[in-house]
């Protein structure tokens, strides 16, 4: 409220519920933002900044207490519970925002509201500022800007606090043990699915959701970036790569490991996970406060053509395959995102033109890999279907950064002896 000043109202709707299938509905999950800002968890909710406002900065329009109602489908805060437990100055229905809101409004001069996340909220927004206009003979006042509440949110988002942190170590921390426990249940023969059910059982098992779509890919199914079908047998010699990550009071981990189906990598397989590796610590050696957003790529990429060189999987002189981006078939990616509420969180890359420079606070993914799809007359076909990421969430620390999920083993001496057990 500070950054938005005297004259702003913000106004933030929490995520709609979502239709599933005909009267399913998904598990409900609020708006990053307006949870990060409120705590509130209850669908149909919408927060009101009102800096310097007498009658309360912070209003909350939310469902009523109703004692039918939340038989049916759960308890409610109410309007006095959003006072009196969520903190709110002022609590009003929200059956009654369209006769309270244009009120609001029309003392303000900046309206701080992002447009185009639900398109129908948009349009009672904008509905309630014409409204306004329509008075303006009556000596009714309008805003006259629409500023987007992101660029200040945002930037509050990327850098952590500390109870935010400790947060996301119980994230990291209980992802890390259901991969784990993945490496040492996994045998030739089980579908993909039965080693995701591991992943919810222990998500759910330590009162954590799901952060995302787990990706459970086996063989050549490792190669596919963005898999989740997670429906195909696992077979003896393959490898096994899993994106799992879970989400615990809204925020996520996100961890990546390879690992073979039969507990001992091929040589080829282990040569192509160490390279991946290597990388990985090269680009985690960049994790520092002073160094730029794209200077762990950088060291990923340069490790990965040197290794890709190495194996005869490309040719020529390094600098020039970088400048080429000839790894590009191999490694589509990049090696990395912010991570927060959101799996792929908010925050700038870029400040202007440059990227942006890591200050302790800040959480990133660090996840290089290396595709190798079959089929590809250019590449030996001892190569094929060799699919490895190895992602790992790291804090910016004042001194470097904090590996948040080293719980679970990633060198192939470490795998393969938790494997054996
Ligand atoms: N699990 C999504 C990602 O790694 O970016
Ligand atoms: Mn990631
Ligand atoms: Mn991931």
């Amino acid at each position: 409220m500070q950054m938005m000043g005297k004259g702003a109202i913000a106004i933030l709707p929490t995520a709609p519920v979502s239709i599933r299938n005909r009267d399913v509905e998904h598990p409900y999950r609020p708006d990053s933002d307006f949870y990060y800002l409120t705590g509130f968890k209850e669908p149909e909710s919408v927060a009101v900044l009102i800096p310097k406002r007498k009658h309360g900065e912070y209003i909350l329009f939310c469902r009523e207490s109703d004692p039918t109602a939340e038989i049916w489908n759960g308890r409610r805060a109410g309007l006095e519970g959003a006072k009196t437990l969520h903190g709110a100055d002022d609590a009003f229905p929200i059956s009654d925002i369209n006769e309270i809101l244009p009120g609001l409004l029309e003392n303000c001069e900046r309206v701080y509201y992002t447009m185009g996340n639900d398109s129908q909220f948009d349009q009672r927004v904008i509905g309630w500022v014409n409204q306004l206009r329509g008075k303006a003979r009556a000596g009714v006042h309008t805003p006259g800007e629409f500023v987007a509440l992101d660029h200040l949110l945002h930037d509050m988002r990327l850098f952590k606090s500390r109870e935010e942190i400790k947060t996301m170590k119980q994230a990291a921390t209980v992802s890390a043990q259901a991969h784990v426990r993945a490496m040492q249940m996994c045998q030739p023969g089980m579908m993909e699915y039965e080693v995701e059910a591991e992943f919810v059982h222990h998500f759910h098992k330590n009162g954590c959701a799901t952060a995302y779509s787990s990706i459970v890919g086996g063989g050549a199914n490792g190669c596919i970036l963005h898999y989740v079908d997670n429906d195909q047998p696992l077979m003896d010699g393959d490898l096994l790569l899993i994106d799992a990550g879970a989400e615990k009071d809204y925020y996520a981990a996100d961890i990546t490991r390879t690992f073979p189906v039969n507990g001992r990598f091929s040589q080829e397989q282990k040569a192509v996970y160490n390279l991946v590796l290597a990388a990985q610590q090269a680009a985690i050696d960049q994790v520092k406060p002073g160094n730029h957003w794209n200077q762990p790529h950088e060291a990923a990429v340069k490790s990965l053509t040197k290794g890709l060189v190495k194996l005869g999987l490309l040719r020529g002189s390094v600098s020039k395959l970088i400048k080429d981006e000839a790894y590009r078939p191999f490694y589509m990616h990049r090696t990395g995102h912010w991570l927060g509420m959101d799996v792929h969180d908010v925050g700038d890359y870029k400040v202007g033109d440059a990227w942006r420079v890591f200050e302790p606070g800040m959480v990133l993914t660090v996840e290089p890999g290396l595709y190798i799809a079959g089929g590809q007359k250019k590449v030996a076909k001892k190569w094929w279907n060799i699919g490895v990421r190895i992602e790992d969430d790291v804090l910016v620390t004042k001194s470097g950064c904090e590996v948040l999920t080293s719980g679970v083993p990633k060198t192939v001496p470490e795998i393969e002896a938790l494997m054996a057990k």
